[in-house]
């Protein structure tokens, strides 16, 4: 089997989007698909930054630049997830030909269930082949305007490459809204909500210590939206069992103040 190579794509910048690929990469990796990940953002690259491999040699910007093999850009991250992280320098930025991303595709999706590619805003080369290597781009977006005609436009984009866009994860959504905003994304957008990660503190503090919130906070709102996201996207059924164990402990706790017992 092949992997599904999904583009993680938005137009406008901040809305998410490596957040996004960290998160729902190290949630498949979880579940036990094997996962990798992969920096596009050649020019503004953070993917690595938000896992500790800044001091990598080889990235993928050695990879674009025909000085290194894309085995040789392969990390290790956490729960068996594959990492492959750009470089942060401008010059390598310069020496890099983002279409050479085409060619090394094969030998990234060998021996993967699924492949996600973090990809820069906007439309330039290094931003439009990503969306051309893609079986199918996920866009994340904010519930605001800007944000949503910036995705209408990478998704016209995504289709004029003979490419789909397979949903929208709505990032920093204001849960109590849920429906309306819901229903009005997929509306302006004409593509399905996938998910909607609630606006979470921890991810912030998540990525000052380098470690994906479905790991460092797996409780947390946003990382329990991550976790359904990953089971839909593998085609699971999404368990909710750390959940269910915080509600029992109170149920628990509370009988046993009131009616005593172990
Ligand atoms: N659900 C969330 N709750 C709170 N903060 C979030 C959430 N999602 C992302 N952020 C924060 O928003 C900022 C931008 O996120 P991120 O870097 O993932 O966006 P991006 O789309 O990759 O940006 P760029 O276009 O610059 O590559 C980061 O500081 C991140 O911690
Ligand atoms: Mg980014």
């Amino acid at each position: 089997m092949t992997a599904r190579v999904y583009t993680i794509a938005s137009g406008k910048g901040g809305t998410g989007k490596t957040t996004a690929t960290l998160n729902l990469g190290t949630a498949l990796a979880q579940l036990g698909k094997k996962t990798l990940i992969l920096d596009a953002d050649i020019g503004m690259a953070n993917l690595g930054l938000l896992l500790g491999l800044e001091k990598c040699k080889i990235t993928l910007h050695e990879v674009l630049s025909g000085s290194a093999k894309i085995n040789e850009a392969i990390y290790d991250g956490p729960a068996g997830l594959k990492v492959v992280p750009s470089g942060l320098s401008l010059k390598g930025f310069q020496n890099a030909n983002p279409e050479k991303l085409r060619e090394v595709m094969s030998s990234l999706i060998e021996g993967m269930d699924f492949v996600l590619i973090d990809a820069p805003a906007g439309i330039s080369k290094d931003g439009v082949i990503p969306l051309a290597v893609a079986d199918k781009v996920i866009l994340v977006v904010n519930p605001e305007l800007a944000s949503m005609a910036d995705a209408l436009k990478t998704k016209a984009l995504t289709e004029m490459l003979g490419r789909s866009v397979e949903g929208v994860i709505l990032n920093r959504a204001e849960l109590e809204k849920t429906e309306i905003s819901r229903n009005k994304v997929s509306e302006l957008l004409g593509s399905k909500v996938l998910e909607m990660i609630p606006e979470d503190a921890n991810v912030r503090r998540s990525a000052a210590f380098k470690v994906p919130i479905v790991i460092r906070a797996p409780k947390s709102p946003a990382a329990i939206a991550y976790f359904r996201l990953a089971a839909l996207i593998a085609g699971e059924k999404f368990q909710d069992n750390g959940l269910k164990e915080d509600r029992e402990g109170f149920v628990d706790r509370l009988a046993r103040s009131l009616f005593g017992g172990k």
